[in-house]
């Protein structure tokens, strides 16, 4: 099943291991790098369509969320900035009224990435901002360049984030920190981005597609079925209380007991084999 491509999005498809075939990583590219990978309609669009894509594709295991590098400037121009993405297209608000907006912004592509099964990583190289820093946020996991910055500007266009950050972006870094980036509209340097929690790891730009990739793959190689219950029942603990939580988690847990990667898994540690997963 092949990917969905677009002229502003692109698809790759790595193996997870050189030596057998146990499926692949997805690595979808957002690509308008001239407009620093701006969310327009059209990546949207596209965005929703790898999303669906993803769910129903059984032999891709992980997906990895990237921004177009810069463009080579024209002679005598400048060179533009490495961004992830610099949030929603800005071009696209003027003259808009909220029947519009409502309707762009419900049930969107970032909410669709937001609820996809599988695991996702967003690798950051730059500007992750608005509707970016939205984007990583509804990814599992960040990995970032130190040369990237994250923040949330909106109020700087009399707005407030409108892909999730006030309840996502809260959730990983805490309500006073969420405050005062929405608020203040301010950047965050990466290693201060790695301070509050907002990313798991900041790396070299040279070693972050490697970095990113290594985890893909260790991800990868696991029980598809058991990383599917797994990240769905570490979201419930956003949406339920504490004690609610560890019951519904003592569920899931027996209910794996019924399933063949369970008995692969420990039979494989039991035998010092590999694992060789069903995915089921
Ligand atoms: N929407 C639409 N276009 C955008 C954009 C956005 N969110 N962010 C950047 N661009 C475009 C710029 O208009 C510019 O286009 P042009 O070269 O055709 O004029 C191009 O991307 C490069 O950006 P530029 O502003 O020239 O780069 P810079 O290095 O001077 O500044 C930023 C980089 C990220 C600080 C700046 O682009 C910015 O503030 N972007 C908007 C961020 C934002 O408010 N995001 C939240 C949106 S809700």
């Amino acid at each position: 099943m092949n990917p969905p491509q677009s002229e502003v999005m692109k698809v790759e498809l790595h193996p997870i291991s050189e030596d057998e075939d146990v499926g692949h990583i997805a690595c979808m590219t957002i690509d308008r790098p001239d407009k620093l990978n701006a969310l327009n309609a059209d990546v949207m669009a596209s965005l929703k369509a790898v999303c669906a894509w993803m769910e129903e594709a059984d032999d891709v295991r992980v997906l990895v969320v990237s921004g177009a590098p810069p463009n080579a400037p024209p002679e005598g121009k400048r060179a533009k900035p490495h961004a992830f993405v610099a949030g929603a297209d800005i071009t696209e608000f003027a003259g808009a009224g909220s029947e519009v907006i409502r309707e762009r912004f419900t049930d969107n592509a970032v909410e669709a990435l937001w609820n996809l099964s599988k695991p996702t990583i967003a690798m950051v190289d730059g500007f992750a901002l608005g509707g970016g820093c939205e984007v990583a946020c509804s990814c599992d996991i960040r990995v970032a360049s130190d040369r990237s910055t994250f923040g949330t500007p909106e109020i700087n266009l009399g707005l407030i984030p409108g892909y999730g950050a006030t309840q996502r972006l809260e959730r990983l870094v805490g309500y006073g920190k969420a405050h005062e980036m929405i608020m203040t509209g301010d950047m965050v340097p990466a290693e201060e981005a790695h301070r509050i929690g907002l990313v798991n790891h900041v790396v070299a730009p040279e070693e972050l597609e490697s970095t990113v990739m290594a985890m893909a793959r260790r991800i990868g190689s696991k029980s598809s079925h058991a990383l599917r219950v797994g990240k769905k029942i570490v979201r419930t603990a956003l949406d339920v209380g504490l004690t609610e939580g560890v019951a519904i988690e003592a569920e899931a847990f027996a209910m794996l007991f019924d399933s063949e990667d369970k008995e692969i898994g420990v039979h494989a540690f039991m035998n010092r084999e590999k694992a060789a997963w069903k995915h089921r």
